[in-house]
């Protein structure tokens, strides 16, 4: 395998964190700062010490060097509250929030502050507009990484699959776009989809088009060339659309689909989010070929209340193991996991259950934890995750789109708009049995240079501690904060 290593986009050093000129309306002033209790104190401290830290790295780092710079030179004109983008085709309006704007007017950004803001090693484009990680997969030493991605501004629009593939998860090449709205059944945008990688070896591609019409449907495409490790070139099937919405369906309440997974009787299943009043849905198919779909009547399952379901996610998981599982792996030993991202709320839900290959049925361990009104995949910023199996390290990996707080116009001046997460492996709890454990995938402990730890690290109301770490260390501070609690705080600074 000859890695071209030399063309990675590997950070060898922090952005610096903080800007040449602070805008003067940075921050809270001092007396507005209330008395903390509590758990409030804990987190208050938290992240009081986390931008200390933050404040000593600014004191040992370089700055970006100038190619690195995606900054437009020229000042944009300013944004009056520009429509927010997406929002029918079911992508979340950036907000125009009005705790971040129009309190002393627009927030003056610098060029040294979108520069800082571009993260180190979290995934992003070069620029632009990124959301929903698609297709991921391993194939011939590279993990590839496809994501909903506009080439042409920081907003949403034009949306395309942007392609990137890493030997280890963490240093990424940017390769050309893979796929653009090129076609009647996609003009309007290439939108999320799945790989299913077939058991000899060929990628299997099904991703939502939006049509000439806006209506959404299912198409397949696969790699121009199986023998190319990067799949640079793909082709779209000529008959497609291979799925259109049922009768029942709205026209545009039918997207995404899952990576396939095989039944005993051999044919593939695959299953695609939607909803029927307030009712989310997933709607399951049968295929031997991926170009004729049998629906089957009845759901993979439904919640009423949760509305249109975006992004289904579904897999078994090990509940005695420390590996993960193909995804059409069943038998004595095994739950599934059904995660759906509710379009209404913008938060990634999940449940664990039982699947019954027999009738293609899921049903939840605890009905009252059910997906949507239960457990969340993640209590930040996260949205639309998908997972695949690794197969070269027996392990499942979630991906999930971050976006940022900022409005459509900062993104505008910024450049760039939205992250993914560090792939978090997830397995089962077997300890408590009712719900998944993620964690960052283990490589990104190569990124680790150093570790510190601070004793008993006394930081008193609007006190500046010094603390000497170096590059990529992992800090742990025993402190006495504000006097009322002692607590241990591990921060990794990434
Ligand atoms: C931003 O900069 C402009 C021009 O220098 C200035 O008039 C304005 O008051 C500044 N806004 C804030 C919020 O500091
Ligand atoms: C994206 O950001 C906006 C503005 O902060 C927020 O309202 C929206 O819910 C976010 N969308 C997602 C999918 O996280
Ligand atoms: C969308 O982006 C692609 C790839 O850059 C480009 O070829 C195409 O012209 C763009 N479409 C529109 C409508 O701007
Ligand atoms: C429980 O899960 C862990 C990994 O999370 C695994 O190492 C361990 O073997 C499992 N225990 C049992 C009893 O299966
Ligand atoms: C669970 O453990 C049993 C006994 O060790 C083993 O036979 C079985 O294969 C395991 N199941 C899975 C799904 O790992
Ligand atoms: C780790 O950090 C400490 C404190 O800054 C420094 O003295 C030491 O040289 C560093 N070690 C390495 C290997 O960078």
């Amino acid at each position: 395998m000859d890695t071209p290593y030399h063309h990675l986009h590997a950070p060898p050093y922090y952005p610096p964190l903080l800007p040449e000129e602070q805008p003067s309306d940075a921050g809270t002033p001092a007396s507005h700062r209330k008395p903390f209790k509590g758990f409030a104190a804990i987190l208050a401290s938290a992240i009081f010490l986390l931008s200390l830290v933050a404040l000593i790295i600014n004191q040992t780092q370089k700055p970006l060097p100038s190619q690195n710079n995606i900054v437009p030179t020229s000042k944009p004109t300013s944004f009056s509250n520009p429509e927010p983008r997406g929002v029918a085709e079911g992508v979340s309006a950036k907000s125009n929030s009005h705790l971040l704007r129009n309190i002393k007017g627009s927030y003056n950004w610098t060029n040294a502050m979108f520069t800082w803001q571009r993260t180190s090693f979290h995934f992003q484009p070069e620029k632009n507009w990124m959301n929903d990680p698609n297709g991921p997969l391993f194939y011939k030493g590279w993990y590839h990484l496809f994501y909903q991605y506009n080439p042409d501004s920081a907003v949403w629009g034009n949306i395309t699959w942007g392609h990137a593939v890493s030997a280890d998860l963490i240093h990424w090449l940017y390769l050309p776009i893979a796929m653009v709205p090129d076609q009647w059944y996609d003009i309007n945008g290439v939108w999320t989809g799945s790989a299913t990688i077939l058991p000899d070896g060929q990628i299997v591609m099904l991703y939502t088009g939006s049509t000439d019409k806006s209506v959404q449907v299912q198409n397949l495409a696969y790699p121009a060339d199986p023998s190319d490790p990067l799949l640079l070139d793909w082709v779209k099937y000529p008959g497609n659309p291979v799925l259109v919405p049922p009768r029942h369906i709205g026209p545009k309440d039918f997207r995404d689909p899952t990576t396939a997974w095989a039944g005993p009787d051999g044919k593939w299943r695959l299953t695609i989010g939607s909803k029927i009043g307030k009712t989310g849905i997933s709607l399951v198919y049968q295929t031997t070929d991926f170009k004729t779909y049998e629906l089957l009547d009845e759901y993979l399952h439904a919640v009423p209340g949760t509305g249109m379901w975006e992004c289904v996610d579904f897999y078994p998981v090990a509940i005695n193991g420390s590996v993960g599982l193909d995804t059409s792996a069943t038998g004595p030993g095994i739950k599934h996991v059904l995660k759906a991202s509710l379009d209404d709320t913008k938060v990634d839900h999940y449940a664990i259950g039982t699947y019954n290959p027999a009738n293609d049925k899921w049903t939840p361990d605890n009905p009252e934890e059910d997906v949507g009104i239960g457990l969340k995949w993640d209590y930040g910023r996260y949205y639309a995750s998908k997972s695949f199996y690794d197969p070269y390290k027996k392990r499942r990996i979630v991906w999930g789109w971050i976006n940022e707080t900022d409005t459509e116009s900062d993104d505008l001046e910024k450049g760039w708009a939205s992250v993914q997460t560090i792939p978090r492996t997830v397995l089962y709890d077997n300890k408590t049995g009712s719900n998944v454990v993620q964690w960052p995938v283990e490589e990104i402990e190569s990124l680790r240079q150093n570790s510190t730890v601070f004793e008993e690290v006394v930081v008193e109301p609007g006190s500046v501690v010094p603390l000497d770490i170096g590059v990529a260390t992992q800090v742990i501070l025993h402190t006495i904060s504000l006097k009322l609690l002692v607590t241990l705080i591990w921060l990794l600074i990434f």
